[in-house]
């Protein structure tokens, strides 16, 4: 499968089989966007909680072309009531599409969509497809089952914040990866504001620094997992 970074927490994934995937799409009013919402079509859409930089455009998106969200119950309800096909999940439960597995995760963060509708619990999740193990963690502070996640399931890739903030900075984050202690771990949710200003190469360079591997992907850049 492949990865597309589109800045924040928004992700696109492309597996074998031509499925695609959207993560968080927060297109319109994010600075750092490489894309516009219109360029984007999908199969799915997981969201991992319901604020506006995570539900993003996604909506806009799933008007243009049939898709099914996948989130957690409180979620994907809300997702329901605006007209969407949606799949009711909730953290700790996995489940088989035609693409590959999904399961949520905790996450340690609050979920309230722009309109005020509270939307469950913050999540993270694990998409498993082609083979291969991609941990997005959603916001969340650090918590001690990652390590617990990490024993569970082999990680290959591991996205996750490092801006403060909202979220783990970057010493809570290099903790993270040291507990789900995946393959290659890859920041997100940096620098699209100033008040998540921070620098992916200092990350990096930590990560690195216990023999982990890092990547730091460019806005727009895809590549192959
Ligand atoms: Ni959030
Ligand atoms: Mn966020």
């Amino acid at each position: 499968m492949k990865l597309r970074y589109f800045s924040h927490s928004a992700f696109q994934i492309t597996t074998d089989s031509g499925k695609v995937i959207l993560i968080d799409p927060f297109i319109t009013g994010n600075p750092t966007s490489p894309v516009k919402a219109d360029e984007i079509t999908t199969d799915y859409i997981i969201l991992t909680h319901g604020h506006g930089d995570h539900l993003g455009d996604s909506f806009t998106i799933a008007k243009k072309k049939e898709c099914l969200f996948i989130c957690v119950n409180e979620l994907a309800n809300y997702c329901a009531s605006n007209g969407f096909r949606a799949h009711n999940m909730h953290i700790g439960g996995g489940y088989n599409f035609d693409f590959g597995r999904i399961k949520f995760t905790i996450a340690h963060h609050g979920s309230k969509t722009p309109d005020e509708q509270y939307t469950g619990e913050a999540s993270g999740v694990l998409i498993t497809a082609d083979g291969k193990t991609v941990y997005h963690t959603g916001d969340t502070g650090l918590f001690y089952d990652m390590k617990l996640i990490g024993e569970m399931n082999k990680i290959d890739y591991m996205l996750l914040p490092i801006g403060d903030n909202f979220t783990m900075g970057i010493d809570d984050a290099v903790k993270a990866v040291e507990l789900a202690n995946p393959d290659v771990a890859i920041p997100m949710h940096y620098n699209t504001f100033p008040i998540i200003e921070a620098d992916p190469n200092e990350f990096k360079m930590q990560v690195e620094d216990m023999g982990k591997k890092s990547i730091v992907m460019e806005y727009g850049e895809e590549i192959q997992l």
